[in-house]
């Protein structure tokens, strides 16, 4: 059988299909570090990172940014078991590094419909930094709600429920090299509820 036609094997039973895969993220977090190292030169930047989700991207992205880094994360929840909102974004863990006068990049693995990044930068613009730019791997245009664009963003993509590489459903999923859609059937089993 020529190998052309043979399907891509899925690094989980539970993906209907591959959306970006490992090469490709590698490829686009070379590109992203050079333009973000480029934006900022040698300013010191403080790096929020949203968790859980955007502990896979931050950690690959940071390693190609020559920039001086500093490194905090906060904690927002939302989404609980679903696949859509179920309620404004909580923050849930806050800030440990001082933020005044400092240049900040908020990442986050998806803007979807923009509230948890607006809700973080609301909370960020309260200590007074110098600037706040936003980051994020994956960009849902069409379900956004609130009127915010990342200023660095990975891929845009359609609205698909998509995991791996940080992004998760219930917690599942995360360690995925790749980013893939979820087969339909699995996105809200009555028992993750
Ligand atoms: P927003 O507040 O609607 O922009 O949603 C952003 C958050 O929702 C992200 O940090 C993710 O945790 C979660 N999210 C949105 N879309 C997806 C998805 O397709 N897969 C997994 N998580 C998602
Ligand atoms: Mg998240």
């Amino acid at each position: 059988m020529p190998t052309a036609t043979r399907p891509k094997k899925l690094p989980h039973p539970d993906l209907e299909r591959i959306l970006v895969t490992e090469a490709a993220i590698r490829q686009r977090l070379k590109v992203l570090g050079a333009e973000i190292s480029k934006a900022y030169g040698s300013e010191e930047l403080t790096v929020i990172a949203v968790v859980n989700g955007a502990v896979f991207f931050t950690a690959d992205l940071l390693r190609q940014i020559r920039t001086p880094v500093r490194l905090d994360c906060i904690r927002v929840s939302s989404y609980r078991n679903s696949t859509r909102p179920v309620g404004p974004p909580r923050i849930l863990d806050t800030l440990q590094l001082d933020l005044e006068q400092r240049h900040v990049l908020l990442i986050d693995d998806i803007l979807d419909t923009g509230r948890t990044l607006s809700a973080v930068v609301a909370e960020i613009q309260k200590r007074k930094p110098a600037s706040v730019r936003t980051c994020v791997l994956l960009d849902k245009k069409v379900r956004r709600e609130v009127p915010l664009e990342a200023d660095f963003v990975g891929f845009p993509i359609p609205d698909q429920f998509v995991v791996g590489y940080g992004l998760d459903f219930a917690e599942r999923y995360r360690n995925l090299p790749c980013i893939g859609v979820l087969k339909p059937g699995l996105q809200n089993p009555p028992e993750w509820a």
